[in-house]
């Protein structure tokens, strides 16, 4: 399948080919780049709060020479009159060349693709996909591994409502033999996640913080606006706390999306260890070599 026109929803929808396709095409921007998006514009429409997703795909498609329009919040949009998402859609196709979405409705990102006529990239759906995450998470591993097959590596947190951990275990399933899934028992990973990567990957699902023998430890944060029951998410919050004592300790890295809340020690920031700052940077030529791939091929 081409890369022009191709719409970015779903972590599934990628085979390992084009997933290290998506690597080397960042790691070459990571060295060099020119201005090939002068004249393109990304429509950046966030429902969603984001700090890292809007504003590295912001500056990436300002790297290449393109420009951004958009909004932050449905507040002071025309979704405040009732307009639907369908129509919202129709109407910034036709003032950019690609969109870029964060909406809480899972399904979202399908939906709008659907209705574009333009590139769509999922920006995160509710707790379903945030498949560019995914490609910067594993940018980001083998820049510090040079490789990620054979890695030991372990998601620990909220894996039921996380989209940045389900669609990074999709992901790395097609490198690595086994994964270590750390979540409280009411937080597992969903199971036709879970059945879709032990079609691939040996999984080895617990509920107590065993971080011994991994390479990657990948915290993530309990998702509190997710919770259907603000009670429920009192009883889990702050279940695992990676302190600094417990990081120098690990043998390999220490990744995580961001935000964190208090699931990581704001002392673990100093070790060898952590590498969240600069996963986040990794964002920048990932979602270059993505925007590129989409809109010029
Ligand atoms: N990792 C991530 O999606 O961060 P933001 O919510 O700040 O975009």
């Amino acid at each position: 399948m081409g890369w022009k026109g191709r719409d970015i929803i779903s972590i599934r929808e990628f085979s390992r080919k084009d997933i290290d396709e998506v690597l080397k095409r960042s790691s070459k921007m990571d060295k060099k780049h020119n201005k090939s998006l002068v004249g393109k514009k990304l429509s950046a429409i966030f429902f969603e709060p984001s700090t890292r997703t809007r504003l590295s795909f912001e500056t990436a498609m300002h790297n290449l020479g393109g420009e951004v329009i958009g909004f932050n919040e449905s507040k002071g949009t025309s979704v405040e009159k009732g307009e639907s998402l369908v129509d919202t859609v129709k109407i910034v196709e036709r003032y950019s060349d690609c969109i870029v979405m964060r909406n809480p409705l899972e399904g979202s990102a399908r939906l709008a693709a659907e209705t574009s006529s333009i590139p769509v990239i999922n920006a995160g759906d509710g707790s379903n996909q945030h498949p560019t995450q995914t490609f910067l998470d594993l940018y980001c591993i083998k820049k510090n591994f040079g490789k990620i097959e054979g890695l030991k590596i372990g998601l620990v947190g909220d894996l039921k409502y996380g989209r940045t951990a389900h669609s990074l275990a999709l992901g790395l399933s097609h490198y690595v033999d086994s994964l270590r899934l750390i979540s409280p028992q009411n937080l597992s990973m969903p199971p036709h996640i879970s059945k879709e990567i032990s079609s691939r990957t040996k999984l080895d699902e617990r509920t107590d913080l065993k971080l011994e023998g991994l390479d990657v430890v990948y915290m993530t944060r309990i998702q509190k606006e997710r919770f259907p029951d603000v009670e429920e998410y009192e009883k889990t919050k702050g279940v695992y706390v990676l302190t600094k004592e417990r990081a120098a300790k690990i043998n390999g890295i220490v990744m995580h999306p961001l935000p964190r809340v208090d699931e990581i020690s704001p002392e673990v920031d100093s070790l060898k260890q952590a590498k969240y700052f600069e996963q986040a940077a990794c964002g920048i030529p990932v979602r270059m070599a993505i925007l590129e791939m989409v809109m010029k091929g």
